[in-house]
């Protein structure tokens, strides 16, 4: 049973030449690959809710975010030893939001790791997704693993109905993102868990720092060796977005973030208020760095954050200097205050 984006009905799809169709309003969603179904209301306006990274940038996507394919099995390991209760829904029907090319998906939709009924692996571009439905696996395809294209603010299925939705670096992406966080609660079984890993704001705050502090030091004595002209014009233009970001957030006003890609950074102290709000029962942040006495290095974070917006090899060395000597006087701060890779989890 599913739900129909347009009457709102649970109905049984049907398939007929190249369409799903409702039985109930008989609106038609097209295919594509001839396998995955469309499921937006509007598909104009859901095209430009996004910048063209995830349309046109699909097929390099990877390659243009030095996305790092082991990541996603990284995160969920961490989850999983600091989080064990999330397999109490072990076998039940799962659901992945803004699942992109697939670095997550291959590690859900293979493994045992957290066992599925069914896995449902969603995003609102057809091309990121079908990067990801091409790059399925034998062993995927004999498990119950289903795509569909559809938005986080309206997802096809029934009213409770789901034991685990994920979802990594999409909510940021969503203007109006406590509409989303309202569509997971709907589809949460009761006791279900919404597993997200977006940007934490404290940790967008120290990045800014480190980003200055790059430049700036440019030119110093060989301090920290010498910054490129593109990767101090890579990471000035960060620094600029990432402070307009801030300065909106703190005036409250969303307005000018309609056709910004990454539009938020999130304040666990917000969400929470958020989540209390849209009637989770509970909130939690989950530093995946910590593991028990443990800590693992702050640093390495940083460096991905960097290589992600294209700073060169070189540059990349300089943020390891500086990020090093910052680790081994502020590490502990740091991972308190401004965790990179939190994941925050809304209980039902
Ligand atoms: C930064 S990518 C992350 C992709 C993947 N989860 C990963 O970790 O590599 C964000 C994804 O969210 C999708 N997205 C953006 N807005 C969305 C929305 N309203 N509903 C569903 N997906 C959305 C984009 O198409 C894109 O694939
Ligand atoms: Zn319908």
């Amino acid at each position: 049973m599913m739900r129909c984006v347009r009457c709102h009905r649970d109905v049984t799809f049907r398939t007929a030449g190249g369409f799903v169709e409702c039985p109930a309003c008989e609106e038609r969603y097209p295919l594509v690959e001839n396998a995955i179904p469309v499921f937006l209301e509007n598909a104009a306006a859901a095209e430009s809710a996004y910048g063209s990274v995830f349309r046109e940038g699909a097929a390099s996507y990877d390659a243009d975010w030095r996305i790092d394919p082991a990541h996603g099995r990284w995160v969920l390991d961490r989850l999983l030893i600091l989080e064990p209760a999330i397999l109490e829904h072990a076998g039940e029907p799962m659901l992945e939001i803004g699942a992109g090319t697939g670095h997550l998906t291959r590690t859900l939709a293979a493994s045992g790791h957290v066992p599925y009924s069914t896995l449902w692996v969603t995003d609102l571009s057809a091309e990121m997704l079908t990067v990801n439905w091409r790059r399925r696996t034998a062993e995927e395809r004999d498990k119950d693993v289903r795509y569909m294209v559809c938005n986080v603010l309206r997802v096809p299925a029934p009213d409770a109905t789901i034991g685990v939705v994920f979802g990594f670096d999409i909510l940021h992406h969503v203007l109006d993102y406590t509409r989303g966080l309202a569509e997971i609660q709907r589809l949460l079984r009761p006791g279900g868990v919404c597993v997200l890993k977006e940007p934490h704001r404290g940790a967008y705050v120290f990045l800014r720092f480190l980003a200055r502090l790059l430049v700036r030091t440019r030119s110093r004595s060989g301090l920290f060796g010498r910054l490129s002209r593109h990767d101090r014009t890579r990471l000035e233009e960060w620094e600029r977005h990432a402070h307009r970001l801030m300065e909106l957030h703190d005036a409250g006003d969303h307005s000018g973030l309609g056709n910004v890609d990454d539009k938020y950074f999130f304040d666990p102290k917000r969400l929470r208020n958020e989540a209390c709000a849209l009637g989770f029962r509970r909130f939690s942040e989950c530093n995946v760095l910590f593991r028990e006495a443990e800590r693992i290095p702050y640093a390495p974070m940083f460096v991905d954050h960097f290589r992600g917006l294209g700073l060169s090899a070189a540059g990349l060395d300089h943020v390891a200097e500086i990020g090093a000597e910052v680790d081994a006087t502020f590490g502990q701060l740091l991972l308190e205050h401004a965790p990179i890779n939190t994941l925050f989890l809304f209980w039902k």
